[in-house]
Parts: structure tokens; sequence; C-alpha cells
């Protein structure tokens, strides 16, 4: 049955409902194209502004996930577990993540997105490993993840189409943060992958894209409803994203930290964020007292292992891995320093991740070239007492005119008083079925 797509849009834009037959149509008419990206932006605003109620919800992500390739692992015995985090600064957690519960025996097939806007993205961070190839075909997908228990790589263009659409549209239109259309844009690449359980990692605070701690609850619930209801056993947290995750903000520098990580030599708050996600994941797996199989996997040195197994089966070179004083580095470095004695108020995750983004470690526009050897080191975060003169952060950029345009924006970051403050707690909530 064909629809009117004026008559969609006007319904939504006036607070309507639309039924699940009309959004499996409009779904299935953008992604093949007869929907124009002008009609489809329209809806997408008029969704931002009056939201979907469940059962709206519930048909758009299936439509979405159905729009394309549907993984199906189920010869696998092995429970099949991801993560995903909704995108911060300095959020590099999926690198020793993965490896680390894949040497504790569940399988991770993990499909990752690129850093858009202020926040990094995964497969951008993978790609300073030289010869790391994110771009898998189903079958290479398949074979890296039967072989090794994990594989890091992009969508396949065979899947979910519709959300490759839909979110360079709202890339463009100003309609992101909409909490229905991010839960189903993230659960249906996620459903897509044929999982039994699934971590989020809701991200709050002034660096993440829902910035209001409430808001990100209701993003949290509505994910782990929306797995709930396609049988995947699902598991949010919030966790703060005031300021930076770890010391390194950037590509080859955020791989040393993560390297760092599965070494037993990362920074506090990555550490533990990894081994809290990795508890829940393998919980998720049926496997209880993860955390001492975690710290043996670091300490044997098989979590590490296994990150240098998966860069030689994404045709990585895993010299780097093994020693990452290897990795590209920008040529050119300069510090920020104190402008006085005090504690750091404020370190302001927004900020930094927009100077790193400007000085080439992200994207502005979809098809800029990332640097990877672009980075930012702090050296000095919430609660921190520094001395005039201190360092705050090491800037490490290519281009002159770049770091001449962010000195003053990176400088304003940071915030120092006379009075000492607690830094927030990073693991803020947790949200499952049971909490919704
Ligand atoms: N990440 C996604 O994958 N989709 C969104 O809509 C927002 C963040």
């Amino acid at each position: 049955m064909t629809h009117s797509v004026i008559d969609l849009i006007e319904t939504k834009r006036d607070g309507g409902v639309l039924s699940s037959n009309a959004i499996e149509w409009l779904i299935g008419a953008y992604t093949d194209g007869s929907v124009p990206d002008y009609q489809m932006s329209a809806m997408a605003m008029a969704i931002l502004l009056n939201g979907m109620n469940n059962e709206e919800l519930a048909a758009w992500t299936e439509a979405m996930l159905h729009s394309g390739e549907v993984m199906d692992f189920s010869d696998i015995a092995a429970a099949k577990i991801d993560k995903h985090s909704t995108g911060g600064v300095g959020d590099k957690i999926s690198i020793p993540l993965v490896p680390l519960v894949a040497a504790c025996g569940i399988y991770v097939p993990m499909i990752s997105g690129r850093g858009l806007g202020h926040t990094g993205g995964t497969l951008d961070k993978l790609e300073s490993i030289p010869g790391f190839t994110t771009g898998l075909d189903p079958d290479s997908f398949r074979r890296v993840l039967v072989e090794h228990g994990l594989v890091l790589a992009g969508a396949s263009e065979t899947m979910i189409p519709a959300d490759r659409k839909l979110y360079a549209l709202r890339n463009a239109t100003g309609t992101v943060p909409s909490i229905p259309l991010i839960s189903s844009s993230i659960m249906s690449k996620k459903l897509a992958e044929g999982l039994d359980g699934l971590l989020l990692d809701v991200k709050t605070g002034s660096g993440a894209t829902i910035k209001d701690l409430d808001r990100s609850r209701a993003l949290a619930q509505t994910m782990v409803g929306i797995g709930a209801s396609h049988g995947v056993n699902t598991v949010a947290f919030l966790t703060s994203m005031e300021q930076p995750l770890g010391d390194e903000v950037g590509n080859a520098n955020e791989i040393k930290e993560s390297i760092d990580v599965l070494r037993g030599e990362g920074p506090d708050d990555v550490t533990e964020l990894t081994m809290v996600f990795g508890e829940t994941m393998l919980g998720l797996a049926g496997i209880d007292g993860g955390r001492e199989q975690l710290e043996e996997a670091i300490e044997s040195g098989a979590a590490l292992q296994k990150l240098i197994d998966v860069t030689v089966a994404h045709g990585g070179d895993p010299s780097v891995v093994e020693d990452p004083t290897l990795l590209v580095r920008a040529p050119h470095e300069a510090v920020i320093d104190a402008p006085h004695d005090g504690y750091v108020t404020r370190c302001d995750a927004l900020t930094i991740g927009v100077s790193a983004t400007r000085l080439g470690a992200g994207r502005e526009r979809k098809d800029d070239i990332v640097d990877p050897g672009v980075g930012i080191t702090l050296k000095a975060k919430l609660g921190d007492h520094v001395a005039k003169g201190d360092p705050l952060a090491i800037v490490r950029y290519g281009d002159q005119s770049k770091w001449d345009a962010q000195r003053d924006n990176l400088s304003s970051a940071w915030t120092i008083s006379d009075q000492p403050m607690v830094p927030p707690d990073l693991i803020i909530e947790k949200v499952d079925v049971t909490t919704i």
C-alpha cells in the first residue's frame, strides 16, 4: 500500500500518530529514493518536535532494521555480546574492552562509527594503526569473528541503508537530538548484529550528544525497552561526559592509551569503566565473577594478544600495538599553562572535543580527512591542584594556522578556582529492564 508522504508529514506535524504500515512504507520509500531528502527532513523535524509513541518507535526501529541485511550468528555457540556508546570526547573504551572480553570467551561482532562533530569515532582511532582496514564485507566480518571472537568494523553497504541515509540527513538538518530518532538509529544497527546481549554507554553532560541527565536517562530507558522487546538482554549505564575520558583525546594517542589499559597501566577512569563494562558484558553472557577473569586476562597478556591478533586479521601492523611509540605523531607540540594557582573546577569536554576536531583529529564535514597524529594530552583534570605555569595540556598538531586559531578556544576549557572540588561520579546510574 502506498501513502501520501505529505499526509504523513502533516499528521506528525500536527501531533498525530503514524500507523505501522505507513512507517514501514515511508522507510522503504526513503531507502529506495522515492521519498526525497527534503520530505524526510521535514518528517525528522516533526518527529524531533512531537516525538513518537511506543508502537511508532517499535515500527520505526523494525523498518530500519529490515531495510538491509540482518546478520545471523546463531551457529556460533558462544554468547554474542556488544557494547555501544552514544559518543563522547576521549571515549576509547571499546578498544581495550572488546579484546579484553573476547579473551574471556565471549564473541563481540562490533559495528562502530566514525567521528562526526566534536565526538571521536572508534573506526578513525583504529585506522591510526597502519593498514588496519575497517571496511569488511559480510564474509570477512564473519571469518574474523569466528577465528578471533571479535571483529571491529564499520557497517557494510548492505546493512541498515535507511540509517546510513537518515543519520547523514539528520546531521545536516539539526535533527540529531531526538530520543526516538537516536534510539531507533542505534538499536536498529545493534539488532542487525544478531546479538544475545548489549551494553549501552549513554553519555551525559557537556561533551555528550544529549547533555541533560533526565533526557539521557529517557534515552537509556527507551533503548533498553527496544532491546528487551527484541529478546536482546540490554543494560545501559549513564556515565559522565563533563570532562574527557582518560588523558588522551585524538586518534593514535587514544590507541596508545587503550594499549596502556590492556597492559594494566591505563588511567584510572578508562580502566574502571573498561572493567565495569567488561564485568557486565560477561554477566550478560551468564559468566559470574567476571572481574577476576578480566584481571587475569590483563595480567597474563591474553587481552593484549587479542588486540594484536585482531589487528593482523584486519590487515594492520601489529608492531605498533607491541610498541606504541611507533604510532604516528603530528610534528609540532605546544603547551597550555595554568594561568594561576588553584583547583581545576572545569575541564570542558565539549570545548576540548571541538578544538581537537578543528585541529584535524576529527571531521567537521563528512568528507574531511582525519589526521591520526593530531592529539591533546590532558595534564590537569577536574579536582587536580595546579600551580601557575603548570601544564594543563600538551597539544600535537600539524598545521600552524589551525593551532593559532584554536589556542584561545582550547585554553578556555579549564577554569582554575580557589576552592577545591570533588569530580562528579563517572558512573551515574545503571538502567535495565527492572528499572524502566
Ligand atoms: N549515534 C547513532 O548511531 N545514531 C544517532 O542517531 C546518534 C548517535
